[in-house]
């Protein structure tokens, strides 16, 4: 079969369609029951370059962990203080000298077009780490991937997002990638944070969406709800953010009412949107998706760097 991930940037979940999706969570499926010594031929002898000009633990982490996991290494820039940028080198300049020194770069950045402005530079594939508010794609793969293997499936799903739909790169990300499936979605926000009506426009003619005000009006209804953090460094202005601030919360008395079976996601961080209490639910896996994400970003890897991966499996 040819590897439709072979030596490409990852820029754009909307460039990834189903059957693209479908190869990667079954070759994360066979990574997961594999062993090191078979899994550190994938990556054996090559090279990972993160360059995080944003702050970031599990998406720089898990990148790292995923490249050593399949016999990787790895370099980075995780704070532009300590390279040359503080001097005043430009972006164009750090991904040229990164793209001569590993054999696939990871980005992150606050500016939308970043990453498209990096695959154009380097020689080696780039994958998107996250782009202003624009998208974050391997976080969408990370949250199919979660929803498949806590929940059994998407199509069919009714999905509640909560949060800030606005800036939220996570959330784009995760509505385009649910668009290649059959869910219901019901997006749940204060009205200053919803989806912005062009991507509202995009999606309706393959995505069943609807709003809501608040998580009250639906939660019964739900097999899936996805929580989402207020983007506070990307709201212009900070008394807005004051104002939003505690405006919904995931508790223990509203879960009452949720189906004893929903799963409720997170991209994390988490600041007050979910009580802690929340934690030692059943319904939590908020700290499981980090471990999918590893094994999805382990995946991706591999077949970005492998053309032929199922000779070595
Ligand atoms: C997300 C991000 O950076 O967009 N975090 C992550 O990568 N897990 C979500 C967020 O910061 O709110």
């Amino acid at each position: 079969m040819t590897n439709p991930f072979f030596g490409r940037d990852i820029i754009s979940i909307r460039d990834v369609d189903r059957s693209q999706f479908e190869l990667l969570f079954s070759f994360a499926n066979e990574l997961e029951s594999s062993s090191y010594s078979k899994k550190k031929d994938i990556a054996s002898g090559k090279i990972l370059g993160t360059m995080f000009f944003e702050p970031s633990t599990r998406t720089r982490l898990s990148f790292e962990a995923a490249m050593l996991s399949i016999g990787g290494g790895q370099v980075g820039v995780q704070d532009p203080k300590t390279s040359s940028i503080e001097k005043g080198e430009n972006l164009a300049d750090t991904i040229r000298t990164m793209d001569c020194y590993v054999d696939v770069l990871v980005i992150r950045h606050p500016m939308e077009g970043a990453a498209r402005f990096a695959a154009e530079i380097a020689s080696k594939p780039v994958i998107n780490a996250g782009t202003g508010s624009e998208e974050h794609p391997t976080q969408a793969m990370l949250d199919l991937y979660t929803i498949i293997k806590e929940s059994g499936a998407i199509d069919g799903m009714k999905i509640g997002i909560i949060g800030d739909l606005k800036y939220g790169r996570a959330v784009h990300s995760l509505l385009y990638a649910l668009a290649r499936y059959k869910p219901k979605v019901y997006l749940i926000s204060p009205a200053s944070l919803s989806l912005r009506k062009e991507v509202i426009r995009d999606l309706e003619p393959t995505l069943s969406l609807s709003e809501h005000g608040t998580l009250e009006d639906v939660i019964e209804e739900l097999d899936v709800l996805y929580v989402t953090r207020i983007q506070k460094e990307r709201i212009p202005d900070p008394q807005e953010y004051e104002q939003l601030r505690g405006s919904y919360v995931v508790d223990s008395k509203i879960l009452e009412k949720a189906k004893s079976n929903a799963i409720i996601l997170h991209p994390l961080p988490r600041t007050s949107e979910i009580m802690p209490e929340v934690d030692k639910t059943k319904n939590a896996r908020y700290f499981k998706q980090p471990y999918w994400g590893k094994l999805i970003r382990s995946a991706l890897l591999g077949l970005i760097l492998n053309d032929e991966i199922n000779t070595k499996f």
